[in-house]
C-alpha cells in the first residue's frame, strides 16, 4: 500500500534501522522490487529518475507503482518518490501526479546558490504537503571523474554546512556524502565515519547514502548506527537484470522469443538481489 516516505523514514529513525530507496524503470523492475518487500515483510521506498519519467511516462509509472503496491503488497508500506529531480518544473510536474516525496538535487550549485533554491522549492512541497530530500556535497558518478585520483574532500558533506542547511530551508532528509559514490567500485576506500557522526550531531532529519549498491554488511552497520536511515539503490538493479539477460543469451536455446521468460528470469534475479540489499539494511520483518 502506498504511503508517504516521511512515515516510512520516520518509524526506521526512530527503531535505528534504514530502508532501501530502490530505482525502478518498467513493470518488470516493479514487480521485482514489491515482490522482494512483500516476502520479507520490509517497509520500501522505489523511487524513479527524470530519465525514468521520460522513458515510461510520469502517470504511467507512477499508477503502476501504485497498482502493483495496492494490489500485491496491500499491507506492506511503501513510499513512491522522485529521485535526483533537477528542477522546479519537473518538481511540480510530479506532485501534480500524485507523488508525496520528492528530491531536488542542487548538490553541484554554489552552496548559496543550493541553499537558495532548496529553500524555494521546499516551501513550495510543504504547502502541497509533499517531503522533500536535498543534497548537501556532492555524490559523484561512475565515469565523471578520474575514480584513481577523487579529491575526496571537494565532494564531501560540511558539517556545521549541514546544520544551517537543514535549518534554513526545512527539508525533511538530507543526503550526504561521506566518499559514497554511484555506481560500482567507486567508494572512497573507507567512509568518512567522524564526518557522518558530526552531521548528525547536528541535523536531526533523516540522512540518506546514495550509491549504496555495493555497500556490504560493515559499513552499512556502521553508517546506521550514526543515523543513516536510507540506502538508495539503482546500479544492483540494472546489472542483475541485464546480466540475467545476457546469461540467456549465452545459453544454447538463447534468449526466449516468449520474452515473459527471458524478462520473467530477469525479474527474478532483481528480486533476489533486493532481497539481499532489505536483509543488510536491516528492515526485514520491520512491516
Ligand atoms: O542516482 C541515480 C541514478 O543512478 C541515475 O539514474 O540514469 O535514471 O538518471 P538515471
Ligand atoms: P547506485 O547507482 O550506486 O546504486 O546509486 C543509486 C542512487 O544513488 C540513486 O539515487
Ligand atoms: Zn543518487
Amino acid at each position: 500500500m502506498l504511503v508517504p516516505v516521511a512515515d516510512i523514514l520516520k518509524k526506521a529513525q526512530a527503531d535505528g534501522y534504514a530502508v532501501g530507496a530502490f530505482n525502478t524503470v518498467n513493470l518488470e523492475t516493479t514487480r521485482a522490487i514489491i515482490d522482494a518487500a512483500r516476502d520479507l515483510r520490509s517497509p520500501l521506498v522505489i523511487q524513479v529518475t527524470e530519465k525514468t519519467l521520460e522513458y515510461a511516462g510520469g502517470r504511467a509509472i507512477f499508477n503502476l507503482v501504485k497498482n502493483v503496491a495496492d494490489f500485491y503488497a496491500p499491507d506492506i508500506p511503501i513510499g513512491i518518490h522522485l529521485d535526483h529531480g533537477k528542477g522546479f518544473d519537473i518538481i511540480k510536474r510530479v506532485i501534480d501526479i500524485g507523488f508525496t516525496s520528492v528530491m531536488f538535487d542542487g548538490s553541484r550549485k554554489q552552496y548559496e546558490d543550493n541553499l537558495m533554491v532548496t529553500k524555494e522549492i521546499a516551501e513550495y512541497c510543504h504547502s502541497k504537503g509533499v517531503n522533500l530530500q536535498g543534497e548537501l556535497g556532492s555524490v559523484p558518478y561512475l565515469g565523471e571523474i578520474e575514480m584513481m585520483d577523487v579529491a575526496w574532500n571537494e565532494y564531501m558533506t560540511d558539517p556545521g554546512q549541514a546544520e544551517e542547511f537543514v535549518k534554513e530551508t526545512k527539508i525533511d532528509a538530507l543526503a550526504v556524502a561521506i566518499g559514497n559514490a554511484h555506481g560500482f567500485f567507486r567508494e572512497r576506500s573507507e567512509p568518512d565515519y567522524a564526518r557522518l557522526e558530526m552531521i548528525q550531531k547536528r541535523v536531526s532529519v533523516p540522512l540518506i547514502l546514495h550509491g549504496a549498491s555495493d555497500w556490504e554488511n560493515g559499513r552499512v552497520s556502521e553508517v546506521i548506527k550514526r543515523g543513516i536511515t536510507c540506502f538508495n539503490v539503482d546500479t544492483a538493479v540494472r546489472v542483475a537484470f541485464i546480466n540475467s539477460l545476457i546469461k540467456a543469451s549465452k545459453t544454447q536455446e538463447g534468449i526466449s522469443f516468449d520474452i515473459r521468460k527471458s524478462l520473467g528470469s530477469a525479474r527474478e534475479a532483481v528480486k533476489d538481489v533486493v532481497k539481499s540489499k532489505i536483509k543488510i539494511f536491516g528492515s526485514d520483518g520491520k512491516a
